[in-house]
């Protein structure tokens, strides 16, 4: 039984996010998708209301489960049983920031390998931040986020 982690602060969940999840969902037997608490991030949106845009936007794949985590990547890795991490790579510019923590984190724990999933082009611009800065401009998400992401942004910026 192979059971993958694919964390992140999913602030919030968007296309490009999805997109990973799916096609990891299919090379291993179970997903945790786990989202962190990333205090120092500030984010917008709560740790609960995370978790419950993820489970939501996610509730169509079988394998996939949607964890809270905040300790270090590694020891909720082991707490789950995952012997995988999986993180998706865009641009060549999530590289080193990727590469540091993929280093460090084995240093940490050998057991646990990070396994990359490269971005199609068409997500290859997307992130969070971006996708939080066009909502509360109020511009329009649908194209970038799943409907219940796309509401929940419009709430918060009404
Ligand atoms: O979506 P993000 O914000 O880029 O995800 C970053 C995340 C949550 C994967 C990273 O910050 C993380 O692993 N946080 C947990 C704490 C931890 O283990 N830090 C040390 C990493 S070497």
């Amino acid at each position: 039984m192979k059971r993958a982690l694919i964390p992140g602060t999913f602030d919030p969940i968007t296309g490009g996010h999805l997109d990973v999840i799916s096609r990891a969902s299919q090379l291993v037997d179970e997903i945790v998708v786990g989202v962190a608490a990333s205090p120092s991030k500030n984010p917008l949106f709560s740790l609960e209301e995370r978790v419950a845009l993820a489970r939501e936007a996610t509730a169509h794949l079988p394998n996939v489960e949607v964890l809270p985590f905040n300790c270090l990547l590694v020891d909720f890795a082991q707490d789950i049983d995952a012997q995988i991490l999986i993180k998706g790579l865009r641009a060549i510019t999530d590289f080193e920031y990727e590469f540091q923590m993929t280093a460090l984190n084995y240093q940490i724990n050998k057991a646990i390998e990070t396994v990359f999933i490269m971005s199609p082009p068409e997500y290859m611009y997307l992130s969070s931040s971006i996708v939080r800065e066009i909502a509360s401009l109020h511009g329009d998400v649908s194209g970038f986020v799943p409907v219940c992401v796309k509401d929940a942004l419009e709430a918060k910026f009404a």
